[in-house]
């Protein structure tokens, strides 16, 4: 019989799960299109690999064993898997057709909703992926500029002006990499520090888990302002979640552009670059940034009836309310246990798990405690990605499986024997440095 949401025997058997697996490691290189779902996320051994279906918060594996899911398509399900409304829209738009030889007007339509929830949307673009935005920003910002170098901060997608001040950047030309820096978090002076003539824009993900200290994003805003600059939000996680209309919603901050993706259309493969008129008039000629699937029509129906449930529904207030039901219970856990080594940080709607170095090998005591959540019929992979469709059962199940499994981790800690209640394989790092990487040399001042 295949696990449920509950206190299994045992953990979940995974031989289907396997099976694809192997024949993916001759196929596949990698075997994964998107890092963070792929197999070194998950401890080996342990946690299912592949999904099939998906009701609300919940997800069965190939093999039949069901999950109460956290981390919701790495960010797309704002409102949950197999969502009424949203299944609805895309069927009744399959009716008529998924991609056509004019353009369509759900372009239009859904570039009238965005004009309306999001702050400094004027003008309006769709593509696929959030690196396609992000590249399409950043080609803007040179166009509209007339500068080259780039600075940004966070994660910006797999193209090369991104990746390559990554120490993954095999195949792209060192000149790529001469016109990208990162700024630090928080560092308003590494940005300072960083500006010269030469600088088109900074991109940066508003916030991951820490929040702006000292007017960070005001400051940044200023410091553009000042030097001719063009500050782009990279709102692929923040968008449509911390607020409708993003981070430039919530503090109150006007970027130039900003790029969104994930949650607008709930699971659907949609991106946005939106921005103000005068930049992003460069498009009408002189940037060229157009490809066959932009205007699909499924995506376009998906957006704009996950836009109206999320605006119906305040979608971002329930996910901070759930989302805080866990970060505080989780911490009070922790204290109650006395373990000061783990945390949960974040902003509600998205918050993450954190174990401290003093306390062992990091990846170890994630990859222990992803084991046990996995038996208990919870996916996790360290983060909370709130939906719509997470429940007050889901949470109260989830803290109570929490207990059980702190308790489990500090047993292990206190023996100093993490690894020896590991079932599988540790987890690898997640490919997401922030700060601290490829900083640009400091201007010598005059
Ligand atoms: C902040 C941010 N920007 C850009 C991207 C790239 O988006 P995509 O993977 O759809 O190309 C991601 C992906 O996770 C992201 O988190």
């Amino acid at each position: 019989m295949p696990n449920k949401v509950a206190n299994n025997k045992d953990y979940p058997v995974i031989d289907k799960s396997d099976e694809l697996y192997k024949k993916a490691l001759d196929l596949i290189p990698s075997t994964t299109q998107t890092l963070a779902k792929g197999p070194q996320q998950n401890v080996r051994g342990i946690a299912p690999k592949y999904l099939v279906r998906g009701k609300g918060s919940h997800v069965w594996d190939v093999d039949g064993n069901e999950y109460i899911d956290f981390n919701m398509a790495i960010g797309p399900l704002s409102l949950g898997y197999a969502y009424p409304k949203v299944d609805e829209a895309i069927k009744k738009q399959l009716e008529d057709g998924i991609t056509f030889s004019l353009m369509h007007p759900l372009e239009v339509e859904v570039a009238e909703l965005i004009n309306q929830v999001v702050p400094n949307a004027e003008s309006i673009r769709y593509s696929k992926t959030g690196a396609d935005v992000t590249s399409a920003a950043i080609r803007v910002a040179r166009a509209y500029t007339g500068r080259e170098k780039v600075l940004c901060c966070g994660y910006h997608g797999w193209h090369d002006w991104y990746i390559s001040v990554t120490d993954r950047n095999k195949g792209i030309p060192k000149s790529i990499n001469d016109l990208t820096f990162t700024i630090n978090y928080n560092d308003i002076q590494s940005v300072k520090d960083s500006i010269d003539s030469d600088i088109a824009a900074i991109i940066l993900e508003p916030f991951v888990f820490e929040p702006p200290k000292n007017n960070f994003l005001q400051e940044l805003r200023k410091l553009c302002d000042e030097n001719g600059i063009l500050l782009i939000f990279d709102e692929m996680w923040t968008g449509f979640r911390i607020a409708l209309g993003g981070a430039q919603e919530y503090f109150g901050v006007n970027a130039d552009m900003a790029t969104f993706s994930k949650a607008v259309a709930n699971g659907m493969p949609l991106s946005i670059l939106a921005g103000k008129k005068d930049i992003m008039k460069v498009l009408d000629e002189e940037v060229f940034f157009y490809t066959t699937f932009g205007g699909e029509a499924l995506s376009l129906a998906a957006a704009k009836a996950t836009i109206n449930e999320l605006r119906d529904k305040d979608v971002p207030k329930y996910l901070a309310k759930q989302g805080k039901k866990l970060k505080d219970g989780y911490n009070h856990l922790t204290d109650d246990l006395g373990m000061d080594y783990t945390n949960c940080i974040g902003y509600e709607c998205r918050s993450l798990i954190t174990f401290d170095p003093k306390a062992g090998n990091p990846l170890e005591l994630k990859a222990l405690f992803q084991q046990e959540m996995i038996k208990r019929g919870i996916l996790w992979g360290g983060f909370h990605n709130m939906s719509y469709s997470h429940t007050d059962e889901d949470i109260n199940y989830t803290l109570t499986v929490y207990r059980d499994v702190l308790q489990i981790l500090k047993k292990a800690v206190d023996e100093n024997n993490v690894k020896g209640y590991l079932k599988g394989e540790p987890v690898a790092p997640v490919f997401r440095k922030v700060s601290n990487f490829h900083t640009k040399p400091k201007q010598k001042t005059a």
